[in-house]
């Protein structure tokens, strides 16, 4: 696999060059990016030598005449190595500053990304620095955690770059993750349903749709083909998706049945309305002082009936539970006939709806569940996927 490396301007430079080795000998084609400051410690030319590849610094200055290198090495490279990483080079990702060529490859790129910051103590405790952190960890970036040690300022504390195998582990890990649901057709149904009362108002629910984007991206982060039936939410989906909106419980359906024969795995995210309103009035029914009954009558189970239509696929539903007694999710799996139920307590405020983490229970119909722990919805979908893939 080709890693391409980014090296910026910490003491620990040194160490890069190691890493480069390292990652040649476990058989991949490495390219190397230095940060300007990088190429203050270390000269490309070391790492031009080690990897018979041209090592770039400069966004202006192609290699190959007429073609734009960091499109090209943002668009080949499988994994994105940042070893070490400064604190400057950490906050820039997080905005999404693309203000030098290593910065610029990763903006360009999907490949994913792995981060092994390298700083003084104070630096690597900062609220920027760990503000930054968790914004990239939340966009699927992996955090290979400094160790403690002496740094170069004289301090003891963490901030010191990760042992070699730990940065190594971490790649191959990420790249293995890329092949997992390599080929499967993954199809997530997404976000709240709308149905409508008359033209202008409808009964819906809180989902946010964010969980049901995370799922989308960690499928695609693990080399899937992802359609997404997805209702009127708020959160993106990523544009490598393809995404048919939807507004009711039918349309949801039928769309899912349309898009689903060929699907591997079906992940039912959304929160679908359970009901609707009998009959929708059309136009807009007027105020009146007397009281108003609106009749409803049950939406179709979606997940129950795509279990049934799809037998070769594997179906997973997300189910919302008012407490964390996994009962009721267990007895859901029988009576949908599908293959797992991944459960989120939405008693809790600090998780699920428009929350930006979770905490997902993975139930089976036999066997112990699984919990998550805490995390950003993100890091629970990869968690998800990648528990159920190796199955
Ligand atoms: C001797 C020296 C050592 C440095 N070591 C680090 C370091 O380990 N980590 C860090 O975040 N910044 C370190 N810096 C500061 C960065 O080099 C500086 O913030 C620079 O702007 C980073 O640019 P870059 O992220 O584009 O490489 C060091 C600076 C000097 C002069």
């Amino acid at each position: 696999m080709r890693v391409l490396l980014g090296v910026s301007g910490s003491v620990s430079c040194y160490r890069a060059a190691d890493i480069a080795r390292d990652l040649m000998r476990a058989g991949h084609d490495v390219r190397v990016c230095l940060t300007d400051s990088a190429a203050k410690f270390v000269s490309p030319i070391l790492f031009e030598t080690l990897t018979e590849n041209p090592c770039l610094t400069d966004t202006f200055e192609e290699p190959i005449t007429g073609q734009m290198a960091h499109i090209d090495w943002a668009r080949e490279a499988d994994a994105i190595l940042i070893a070490p990483c400064t604190a400057n080079t950490t906050s820039r990702l997080a905005h999404g500053v693309a203000a030098d060529m290593l910065t610029t490859i990763v903006v360009a790129s999907t490949a994913p990304l792995l981060i092994a910051p390298a700083m003084n103590p104070s630096m690597y405790a900062s609220d920027q620095v760990q503000w930054a952190l968790s914004i990239l960890e939340s966009r699927a970036a992996t955090i290979i955690t400094p160790q403690e040690g002496d740094v170069a300022s004289g301090e003891v504390g963490l901030g010191k770059l990760a042992p070699n195998p730990e940065i190594l582990e971490a790649v191959e890990s990420v790249l293995a993750r890329t092949q997992l649901l390599a080929g499967k057709h993954i199809v997530v149904t997404s976000g709240p349903t709308e149905e409508p009362i008359d033209d202008v108002r409808f009964l819906t629910n809180r989902s946010s749709g964010k969980m049901g984007a995370a799922v989308a991206r960690a499928a695609l982060l693990m080399g899937a083909r992802v359609t997404v039936i997805a209702g009127p939410q708020a959160a993106a989906l990523p544009l490598t998706a393809t995404v048919h909106p939807v507004k009711t419980a039918d349309q949801m359906l039928e769309k899912a049945l349309e898009v689903s024969e060929d699907a591997d795995w079906i992940i039912g995210v959304a929160a679908v309305a359970d009901y609707r309103p009998e009959a929708a009035t059309s136009g807009k029914f007027r105020r009146s002082e007397d009281a108003l009954t609106l009749r409803l009558i049950p939406n179709p189970d979606i997940i129950a009936t795509l279990a049934a239509a799809r037998p070769k696929a594997r179906v997973i539903a997300f189910a919302a539970e008012p407490d964390a007694d996994i009962s009721v999710a267990r007895e859901k799996i029988v009576k949908k006939g599908v293959f797992a139920i991944a459960a989120n307590d939405i008693s809790r405020n600090d998780i699920g709806f428009g929350s930006e983490n979770n905490e997902l229970t993975l139930i089976r119909a036999n066997g112990e569940p699984q919990f998550s722990g805490k995390r950003s919805k993100l890091s629970a979908a990869l968690w998800l996927l990648e528990n159920l893939a190796q199955e």
